[in-house]
């Protein structure tokens, strides 16, 4: 069997892994955020693959400690990294984890995807998503075939510059909850708070409270039905993005 454990925020990286595991065939997907809170985590499948965003050129904060923590017997180990413009050293800071528990990627895999930091980027126009929708399946279809196959490539495991970046992003990134605004549009739905994979935002009377576990995924401010979310410069009526194919009761409850 191939364990598929991906964590995503807005639904690219959880549509590549539901694709990848319907063209595997003897699979399954499983969230990074939930199997993290296990006791021990231990994985044990014929082939392993680890799926994530890149953030900052790098990997999730969470995504990384799921790699150090993973006890892993798997024959065949893959990571596959899905980026809005420049994936950066995000496999390489994959490899180099495991490479400290003297493990080695046989393959990584790039799946451009569209740009989901809207309160940094602002959204992509329709066109560009559209494209870049299409190349997603694409890449998807290929690792997917790659990994069928076995296909050993070589990962790097040295990008100086960009573990730097992603270093800085891995300190401040829990830091970060408190640049969220709620606007009076909340109707205390709760979406928020169901869909965040870190467990980061809890409900009160007032509405959603953010703590400072706060991964950046930007689940909350996009799939909001309100556009009530903001952050930092994001504006109210800024277009929200996920994955058109994704629902959010989709991501509900992963954490
Ligand atoms: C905090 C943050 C940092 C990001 N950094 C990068 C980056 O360094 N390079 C890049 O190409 N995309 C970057 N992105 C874009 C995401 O990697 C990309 O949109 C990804 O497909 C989102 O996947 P998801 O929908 O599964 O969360 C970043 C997104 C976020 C939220
Ligand atoms: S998802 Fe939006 S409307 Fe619903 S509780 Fe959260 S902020 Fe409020
Ligand atoms: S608070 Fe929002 S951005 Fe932070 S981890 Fe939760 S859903 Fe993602």
């Amino acid at each position: 069997m191939t364990k598929i454990y991906y964590f995503s925020g807005t639904g690219n990286t959880y549509w590549s892994a539901k694709k990848l595991a319907e063209r595997i065939g003897d699979a399954v997907i499983v969230p990074i955020s939930r199997e993290i809170k296990q006791p021990d985590v231990r994985i044990e499948a014929d082939a392993a693959v680890f799926m994530f965003p890149a953030y900052a050129y790098g990997i999730p904060v969470m995504v990384g400690r799921f790699l150090e923590r993973a006890e892993i017997h798997a024959g065949y180990l893959a990571a596959l990294v899905s980026y809005g413009s420049s994936p950066g050293g995000a496999l390489a800071e994959a490899s180099r984890i495991l490479g400290r528990k003297k493990m080695t990627l046989n393959y990584g895999g790039r799946i451009p995807a569209v740009e989901n930091y809207i309160p940094i980027f602002g959204a992509q126009e329709a066109e560009l998503r559209s494209r870049r929708i299409a190349m997603q399946a694409e890449a998807t279809e290929q690792a997917a075939a790659a990994i069928v196959s076995r296909v050993n490539n070589r990962v790097p495991t040295f990008k100086p510059f960009a573990g730097f970046v992603s270093a800085l992003f891995h300190i401040g990134c829990p830091r970060m909850g408190r640049l969220f605004r709620v606007t009076a549009d909340c109707n205390a739905c709760g979406f928020c708070a169901r869909i965040c994979p870190a467990g980061a935002i809890s409900m009160t009377k007032e509405g959603p409270v953010f703590q400072k576990r706060c991964e950046q995924c930007q689940a909350c401010l996009n799939f909001c039905p309100q556009k009530a979310i903001t952050f930092g410069r994001l504006k109210q009526d800024t277009e929200r993005y996920h994955h058109p194919e994704v629902a959010a009761g989709e991501l509900f409850g992963t954490q």
